[in-house]
């Protein structure tokens, strides 16, 4: 990993106001990954590829992150990111809807990062369930987004994401296969542990 280069990659992206993952749910992320030595990596929402190389100094040697993102844009700078970095062996990146994509993997993955479109988490659970390995983790950022989720204000213009966020939140804390904590880090953090 050449980590002059990622520094430029996360500087790039905050000044053109990319989301990237936070400092401190990277922090917390990061401590779950150096216990796991996860082989394979799944990642929802791509952008120019941060995340994604920031988990890859996790992986276990001959380890693979699948990344998937939609915006033709944000995939192209992602493909020029992970090659200046000198990342290409690790990360494989996927263009195209997360939710035209995911149905046609049946890899298994140790961890799955789910952080793209919030109205469509529930959906990526199920996708997430059905790959993921025993012992293996689901962690889903913006869990909590910006408070709205445990408010009951609920006029506000974001309110079908708050919805599907809850129900993402509902869904995992009733599957018995899961032990789930919801850590308030950045913007809210959900994290499950597949037991069973
Ligand atoms: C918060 S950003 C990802 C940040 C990245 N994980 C990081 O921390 O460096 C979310 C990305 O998901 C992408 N996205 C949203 N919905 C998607 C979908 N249904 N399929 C694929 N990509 C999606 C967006 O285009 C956006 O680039």
């Amino acid at each position: 990993m050449n980590e002059v280069e990622l520094q430029k990659v996360k500087e790039k992206a905050l000044e053109n106001h990319i989301p990237i993952i936070m400092d401190d749910t990277l922090e917390v992320i990061g401590k779950y990954l150096e216990e796991l030595k996860p082989k394979k990596i799944l990642e929802i929402g791509t952008a120019v590829g941060y995340s994604a190389m920031q988990f890859s100094k996790y992986l276990q040697d001959g380890g693979r992150i699948d990344t998937i993102e939609r915006e033709q844009d944000r995939y192209e700078e992602a493909k020029v990111n992970i090659k200046n970095c000198e990342v290409e062996d690790k990360i494989n990146l996927l263009y195209g809807d997360a939710v035209e994509i995911l149905p046609t993997l049946n890899d298994n993955y140790d961890m799955v990062f789910i952080d793209a479109a919030k109205g469509k988490y529930p959906f990526f659970l199920e996708q997430a369930l059905r790959m993921i390995n025993v012992g293996g983790l689901i962690i889903a950022d913006n869990i909590l987004y910006k408070g709205y989720v445990l408010s009951d204000y609920n006029k506000h213009k974001q309110r079908t994401a708050v919805t599907h966020l809850r129900q993402y939140i509902a869904d995992i804390s009733v599957n018995e296969t899961l032990e789930t904590k919801i850590l308030e880090v950045g913007d809210g953090l959900a994290i499950s542990k597949k037991i069973k």
